[in-house]
């Protein structure tokens, strides 16, 4: 499956990797809403994360992209938000495994940690690797269940 839209946001720890992303993105022709500082002032990453997130969960777009400096702040924030599968990814095995497995619909990403070329990498991975199922829709199934049951 092609992915056409994308919800993108950084806080001030991201800037340059969101440009790049945003740049990668145009490239591939894919529609994207960009969110975040334009310039280097400090940002709260919760509401930044909520608001990429929400666009995912209501499916104004198809995926979300999280930038700050570790990433784990977006990624924790990412998933409060109800249907939100949201995995902090630094290798190109677990942007394949986390798409194939985890169907996740939220990437989020360390620009403190994670190099420009690798963040790329992932990003282009991520985008167009599709769920494999099977037995792994039993495993969602779980986590939907526990979201319906207790969120
Ligand atoms: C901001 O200094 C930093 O805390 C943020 O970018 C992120 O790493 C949080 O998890």
């Amino acid at each position: 499956m092609t992915v056409k839209t994308v919800a993108l946001a950084s806080d001030h720890g991201g800037i340059e990797l969101r440009k790049l992303i945003a740049d990668y993105l145009e490239d591939q022709g894919i529609a994207y809403q960009e969110f975040g500082p334009k310039t280097a002032e400090s940002v709260d990453y919760p509401n930044l994360a909520f608001t990429v997130s929400e666009k995912v969960a209501t499916r104004e777009v198809e995926r979300g992209i999280l930038i700050c400096g570790t990433g784990i702040g977006m990624s924790i924030a990412a998933n409060k938000v109800k249907g939100i599968r949201c995995a902090l990814v630094g290798d190109t095995f677990s942007a394949h495994a986390t798409r194939e497995h985890n169907d996740t619909n939220v990437l989020a990403l360390g620009a403190r940690v994670t190099g420009p070329g690798l963040a790329l990498d992932i990003v282009d991975i991520w985008l167009n690797t599709d769920y494999e199922g099977g037995r792994h829709a039993n495993r969602l199934g779980q986590i939907t269940d526990y979201e319906d049951q207790h969120c």
